[in-house]
């Protein structure tokens, strides 16, 4: 395992109160969050829809907190330019939704954010075998993605490890790995164990309803120091 990797905890604020999403964000900046996790959804790539663009340009006027940009959408080279990443943000792509993984990998490289791919549960690690020396994390679904509120698939924190192991494998010690999908307080030491140190915080942690964030962030950061 790599504990060398800084533990972040990134807040799913699709799970957030949508009618209140200004205070949110002072709660999440009060309670020390780490990356906002914007989950961006087409109806094609996955049957949802959130957030766009313009959503994600309002958040970077409201807080410097650094986006985490999870594009859940069919063919994201088309539609990269419209969310125009920041230096310091991650943006991840699904390896199942392009033809081009390793030219979108250098497309936010080239604006200066963060590159990763995401894989879907029963996705093999294989398929980022080619683009390692592009990646600069790997986001692990421990869940189907395209709702909050599921239950992990089992076998995902075994994935983590094997993730973490083919990475360290590689030479790519330096390459994060993020768990999305009920990352709970206690999956969230799981999946620590296994190797992870990005969580994204949904419904079943810093969102599950009467937390406080700040004690919500404060547990995480125990279980997972
Ligand atoms: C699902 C999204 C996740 C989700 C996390 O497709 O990628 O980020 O919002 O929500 P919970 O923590 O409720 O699983
Ligand atoms: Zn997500």
């Amino acid at each position: 395992m790599n504990s060398a990797l800084k533990s972040k905890i990134s807040a799913s604020i699709m799970c957030g109160d949508m009618m209140h999403f200004s205070e949110v964000v002072k709660d999440l900046e009060a309670a020390s969050i780490d990356l906002i996790h914007v989950d961006i959804m087409d109806g094609s790539f996955v049957p949802n829809l959130t957030f766009g663009p313009d959503f994600c340009a309002a958040l970077r006027k409201a807080t410097d907190i650094p986006l985490d940009i999870h594009l859940m959408v069919e063919r994201p080279e088309n539609f990269l330019e419209l969310f125009h990443p920041r230096p310091g943000e991650y943006v991840s792509v699904h390896v199942e939704s392009t033809k081009h993984l390793q030219r979108v990998l250098g497309m936010v490289r080239r604006y200066g954010a963060k590159a990763a791919a995401a894989l879907n549960p029963a996705t093999s690690l294989s398929a980022v075998e080619n683009v390692l020396p592009d990646l600069d994390m790997v986001l692990i679904m421990a869940v189907n993605p395209g709702f909050a509120g599921q239950r992990l698939v089992p076998q995902m924190i075994g994935k983590i490890a094997e993730c973490r192991s083919f990475l360290d494998a590689k030479g790519y010690p330096g390459v994060e790995i993020e768990a999305d999908g009920n990352v709970s307080f206690e999956n969230a030491e799981k999946m620590k164990a296994a190797g992870a140190n990005i969580f994204v915080s949904g419904s079943s942690g810093i969102f599950a309803g009467g937390t406080c964030f700040r004690d919500a962030v404060a547990k995480y950061r125990r279980g997972i120091a």
